[in-house]
C-alpha cells in the first residue's frame, strides 16, 4: 500500500537556529501514534543537523530542495546528490516550479538530476504543475504528461518505487488560492492513470502522489480524503509547528 506523506518545503526560509527549533518543537508535539511519513526539506546549510534530529523518529526524515545535475567537479556553489546522501538526507525534491521558472530547469535536465539522485540512493520527490495560462488554455493535462514522461519514463518499475510525485499547480503556490478538491483529484487521477498505462497497476497504485499549493490545516483534510491524494507538499504552512502537525494528522 502506498504511503501517506507530508513534506515541509521550507524554501529559503528559516536560519539554522530557527530551523532546529521548528523541528524540535514538531518532534516533541507529534502524537505517539503518528502514522504519516514526514519529510523536512530545509536549506542545504543545516540539512545534516535536521537529518540527525529526524533520526530520533522512524517516521521522519530529511530532504534536500534540489541537487546538481553533475556528479562532482568545478561547479562552484552547486551541491551534489552524493553530498546530500552523505548528510543523511533520504530524499531530494526535483523540478519544483520555482526552479523550473527561475532557473530554467527543463524536463531533460531533471531527467539527469533524477539519475544523479538515484546513483546516490536518494529517493526523489518529483514536482510538476501547470501555469494559470496553461490551465485556462486547456493545456494542463498535456503539460503534466510531458513533464512526467520526459523526466521519469525511462525508469524501470523497480526504480519507480523511489519516486514520489507532487502535483503543484503554479497558480496555487503561495497565493492562498488552493486548487479545489475536484481539480486536484482530477489531476491526481490523471497522473495515476499515466503511471498505469506506462507501468501497470503495481506502480500506479504504489506511487504516492502529493498535492502542493496553499495547502493548510483548514483544507488538508478534505484534500487528503480524495482517493488519489496521498498527502501534501507544504510551503508556507510548514513553517508553523502547530499548523504543520495538524496537516500531518489530516488523513
Ligand atoms: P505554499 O504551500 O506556500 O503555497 O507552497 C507550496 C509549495 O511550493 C511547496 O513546495
Amino acid at each position: 500500500m502506498r504511503k501517506n506523506i507530508v513534506v515541509g518545503n521550507w524554501k529559503m526560509n528559516l536560519n539554522r537556529v530557527e530551523g532546529i527549533a521548528l523541528v524540535e518543537d514538531i518532534l516533541s508535539k507529534l502524537p505517539n501514534d503518528n502514522n504519516t511519513h514526514i519529510i523536512f526539506a530545509p536549506s542545504f546549510v543545516y540539512l545534516n543537523t535536521v537529518a540527525e534530529l529526524c533520526a530520533k523518529n522512524t517516521k521522519v526524515v530529511a530532504a534536500a530542495q534540489d541537487c546538481s545535475a553533475n556528479r562532482k567537479g568545478a561547479f562552484t556553489g552547486e551541491v551534489s546528490a552524493n553530498m546530500i546522501a552523505s548528510s543523511n538526507a533520504r530524499y531530494v525534491i526535483l523540478g519544483h516550479s520555482e526552479r523550473r521558472v527561475n532557473f530554467k530547469e527543463s524536463n531533460e535536465l531533471l531527467k539527469t538530476k533524477v539519475g544523479q539522485a538515484f546513483d546516490s540512493n536518494l529517493k526523489v520527490i518529483f514536482c510538476c504543475g501547470e501555469s494559470l495560462l496553461q490551465r485556462e488554455s486547456g493545456l494542463h493535462f498535456k503539460w503534466i504528461k510531458s513533464s512526467i514522461s520526459e523526466s521519469l519514463f525511462h525508469l524501470s518499475s523497480e526504480e519507480f518505487k523511489n519516486i514520489v510525485i507532487a502535483y503543484e499547480p503554479i497558480w496555487a503556490i503561495g497565493t492562498g488560492k488552493t486548487a479545489t478538491t475536484e481539480q486536484a483529484q482530477e489531476m491526481h487521477f490523471f497522473i495515476r492513470n499515466l503511471l498505469f498505462e506506462k507501468y501497470g497497476n503495481k506502480v500506479a497504485l504504489g506511487t504516492s502522489i502529493l498535492y502542493g499549493g496553499s495547502c493548510n490545516y483548514e483544507n488538508a483534510k478534505e484534500l487528503f480524503a480524495s482517493q488519489d491524494i496521498d498527502g501534501g507538499l507544504i510551503g508556507g504552512s510548514s513553517l508553523n509547528s502547530d499548523d504543520f502537525i495538524e496537516i500531518t494528522q489530516s488523513f
